[in-house]
């Protein structure tokens, strides 16, 4: 089975600074998680952004998808993008739209009819408890709530690669075990690639099957 994601001696930089990651490989199958662990200013976020294109590599290889993401035309990079889904640690919802218009967004911008979205949308605000605040706005929802909906939005569009930084940060249990349980999901029923930045690992974790890489003073290990 080909690799979703293949990270060879990747540098990171940003300008013309020192390196924040030296020399980093892995690699992910469909299906599989990985859990990216690390103090903070270690370059987690820095990681996620290179996945998702954002940065440039300075050295070495990234792949997403069979395509070397640097050297790639923006209509390939857009077309890869079509099959990520990214979970903010700061939500970022659209407070102007309402709980399930959100959850739909990524569907809607790819052009899906009204009625397919809604139902979607409808089917995944049941899974994160959240079916009775579909008519809701972000700004009317606690923290948990949002980010539950962040969650739903990322996967709405069945992405075969969800970045999540820092997706439980600041959640209370009951909401942090139902995005876990969500992306487990998607990594068993998806098959999607499923790479989550967190500081704590939580105890949903102990029958989940992950791997775990680990940044220190810019290397990335990881840790059996
Ligand atoms: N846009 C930026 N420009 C320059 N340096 C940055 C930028 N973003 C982050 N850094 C630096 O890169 C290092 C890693 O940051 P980051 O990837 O955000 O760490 P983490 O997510 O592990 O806390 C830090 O030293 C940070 O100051
Ligand atoms: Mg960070």
């Amino acid at each position: 089975m080909d690799n979703i994601i293949e990270a060879k001696d990747i540098y990171l930089a940003y300008d013309n600074q020192a390196n924040i990651i030296k020399n980093a490989s892995f690699s992910m199958k469909e299906g599989e998680v990985i859990v990216i662990t690390g103090v903070s200013g270690s370059g987690k976020s820095t990681l996620m952004k290179a996945l998702y294109g954002s940065i440039d590599i300075i050295n070495g290889s990234l792949k997403v998808m069979g395509s070397e993401l640097y050297k790639t035309d923006k209509f390939r990079i857009r077309a890869i993008r079509q099959n990520i889904g990214i979970v903010f640690q700061d939500y970022k919802l659209i407070n102007d739209y309402n709980v399930e218009d959100n959850v739909a967004l990524p569907l809607s911008i790819q052009g899906y009819k009204k009625a397919f979205c809604k139902k979607q949308a409808k089917n995944l605000l049941a899974h994160v408890n959240l079916a009775l605040k579909a008519k809701r706005y972000p700004l009317e929802l606690s923290g948990g709530e949002q980010q539950r909906i962040g969650v739903a939005r990322a996967i709405s569009h069945n992405p075969k690669i969800i970045l999540a930084d820092e997706p439980t940060g600041n959640l209370d249990e009951y909401s942090s075990s139902i995005i876990w349980d969500l992306f487990q999901r998607a990594s068993i029923e998806l098959k999607a690639c499923v790479v989550v930045v967190t500081h704590t690992l939580p105890s949903e974790l102990y029958d989940f099957n992950y791997r775990r890489l680990h940044l220190e003073d810019g290397v990335l290990n990881e840790i059996y």
